[in-house]
C-alpha cells in the first residue's frame, strides 16, 4: 500500500488583519515545531500572505492562498494572478471552495480555468468538491462529485495531476458544526480514489492526497485519519485558534 504523507491544512478564510495574522502564526510555529510526518499549511487572507509568508521563512509550514485569477496580468481590477502568488512564496492555491462557487459564481469551467493556471505557474491546486445537502437527500452525492472531478480536471495530464491535492469537503458540513461521520467521509474519499484510478492509474490514483473538510475539530480529526482513504484534512473555524489547530495536526498523538 502506498504511504500518502498526510496534509492539513488551515483555510483562515475572511479572518485576521496583518497583526493578527503574524500572531497566530509565530504561536503555531512554536506549537508545532518539530512536527515531520505530517505537511502543514495555512492559507491566510491575501492581505496577510507577505507578512505570514515571511513567519513561516526557515519554517516547515507551507503557505497558501485562497483563490487565484488565471490570467498572470492585466485589465481584471480587483484580482490576484499566479505570479503574485509564487511572487509572495505560496505553494498552495485553494481552488473551488464551495463559498466561491455559492456566493461568486464560480463553476466547473472556471474552476477548470484556474487550476490549469496553478499548475502552469507552478502553484499546487487544493481542488474543492463536494455536494450540498439537498443534494445528498436527493441521492446526487456520488453524480455529483463525478462531475465536479471530471470538469475541474479536464485536460489535466499524468504529470501535472501529481501536483494536485483534492479535498472533499460536503457543504452541509462547513461551519455547521455537523461533520460527515469517519464512515461517510471514507465512502465518498473511496469513490474519489476510484475515479482518479478511471481517469488516470492506479499509480497516480493511490499517490494523490484527497483531504477532508467541514468541521474537523481535534475531538473528530482523529476517527477520520484512521480511514484508508483519508489523507489530511482542509480546516476552517478551528484553525483560527492555534491551539485547536496544532491538536488537529497532532493528531498521531491523540
Ligand atoms: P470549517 O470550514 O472547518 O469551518 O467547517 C472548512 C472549509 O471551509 O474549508
Amino acid at each position: 500500500m502506498m504511504i500518502r504523507l498526510p496534509i492539513i491544512a488551515g483555510n483562515w478564510k475572511m479572518n485576521k488583519t496583518v497583526g493578527e495574522a503574524i500572531d497566530l502564526v509565530r504561536k503555531l510555529k512554536a506549537l508545532i515545531s518539530g512536527i515531520k510526518e505530517v505537511e502543514v499549511v495555512v492559507a491566510p487572507p491575501f492581505t496577510a500572505l507577505y507578512a505570514v509568508g515571511k513567519e513561516l521563512n526557515g519554517s516547515s509550514i507551507e503557505l497558501s492562498a485562497q483563490n487565484l485569477h488565471w490570467e498572470q496580468k492585466g485589465a481584471y481590477t480587483g484580482e490576484i494572478s499566479p505570479l503574485m502568488l509564487k511572487d509572495l512564496g505560496c505553494k498552495y492555491v485553494i481552488i473551488g471552495h464551495s463559498e466561491r462557487r455559492q456566493y461568486f459564481g464560480e463553476n466547473d469551467e472556471i474552476v477548470n480555468l484556474k487550476i490549469k493556471s496553478a499548475i502552469k505557474n507552478s502553484l499546487k491546486p487544493i481542488l474543492c468538491i463536494g455536494e450540498t445537502l439537498t443534494e445528498r437527500e436527493e441521492g446526487k452525492t456520488f453524480s455529483v462529485i463525478k462531475r465536479q472531478l471530471e470538469a475541474g480536471l479536464k485536460d489535466i495530464g499524468d504529470k501535472e495531476i501529481r501536483e494536485i491535492v483534492i479535498a472533499y469537503e460536503p457543504v452541509w458540513a462547513i461551519g455547521t458544526g455537523r461533520t460527515a461521520t469517519p464512515q461517510q467521509a471514507q465512502e465518498v474519499h473511496k469513490f474519489i480514489r476510484e475515479k482518479l484510478e478511471v481517469l488516470y492509474s492506479k499509480d497516480i490514483s493511490q499517490a494523490i492526497r484527497i483531504q477532508y473538510g467541514g468541521s474537523v475539530t481535534p475531538e473528530n480529526i482523529k476517527g477520520l485519519m484512521d480511514r484508508e482513504d483519508i489523507d489530511g484534512a482542509l480546516v476552517g473555524g478551528a484553525s483560527l485558534v492555534a491551539e485547536s489547530f496544532a491538536r488537529i495536526v497532532r493528531f498521531k498523538e491523540i
